[in-house]
């Protein structure tokens, strides 16, 4: 399963990288936003530099000309960048035109097992379900990977579910045991992946009883 961190700072995906579980990156106008200080297309590049996996960069423009033209533009940026399109009529037509350019998408925004098929057969090399928006409405967002999962396996479709809107290490377990090929997180959920209560008292113990050991033997030296 690939991990994508989900954010816009540079110093978080440095580090990530250095863990040396970093397969991409996802990034959207409101993380962008969160880091501001340079221009979207500086910090894209800054990010392409660090990883060679996929960096998702989002159209903002509503309609198909201005759609197609930032995409054309980001995907000269890096050779990893894929351009991610929102789910909509229009959004279809994009990513459409996009794969007979070569140009690869993620479709972001999907809240709908139905939505996903519809994007991976305009085109689309990521579905990015949203599993976190759709539990904020009562509704099960995990249920919308899994169903997109079976989809893609039972249709061999070439595309790959990104499960994206992840607000906690569970929905990590989860996303893994659907199958997802891709789950997209922010750095907080990634540190509570790696700290355990028992890992940490086990390094303390660990600590202290090699400390007492060393205390033990330099007394018996010394008498
Ligand atoms: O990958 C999509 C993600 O950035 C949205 O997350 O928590 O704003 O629903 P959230």
């Amino acid at each position: 399963m690939k991990i994508f961190l989900d954010t816009a700072d540079v110093n978080e995906i440095r580090t990530v990288a250095r863990w040396g579980v970093l397969d991409g990156v996802t990034t959207n106008p409101t993380l962008y936003a969160k880091v501001g200080g340079a221009s979207y297309d500086s910090i894209l590049r800054e990010i392409c530099r660090i990883t060679s996996g996929p960096v998702s960069a989002e159209v903002v423009a509503e309609e198909i000309d201005g759609m197609l033209t930032e995409a054309r533009h980001f995907a000269a940026l890096a050779p990893n960048i894929v351009v991610k399109v929102p789910m909509s009529e229009v959004g279809l037509e994009v990513i459409s035109r996009l794969a007979e350019e070569g140009i690869r998408t993620n479709c972001t925004l999907i809240f709908s097992a139905n939505q996903g098929l519809l994007a991976a057969k305009a085109g689309a090399s990521l579905l990015s379900p949203f599993v976190g928006r759709l539990d904020d409405i009562n509704e099960d967002g995990m249920q919308c990977v899994r169903d997109l999962v079976e989809i893609v396996e039972n249709f061999d479709l070439d595309a790959e579910v990104l499960a994206a809107s992840i607000r906690h290490p569970l929905h990590m377990t989860q996303a893994a045991l659907a199958g997802a090929h891709v789950a997209t997180l922010p750095f907080k959920v990634l540190q509570q992946m790696i700290h355990h209560p028992l890992t940490d008292k086990g390094i303390a113990t660990f600590r202290a009883d090699w400390e007492k050991a060393r205390a033990a033997l330099a007394e018996r030296k010394g008498s």
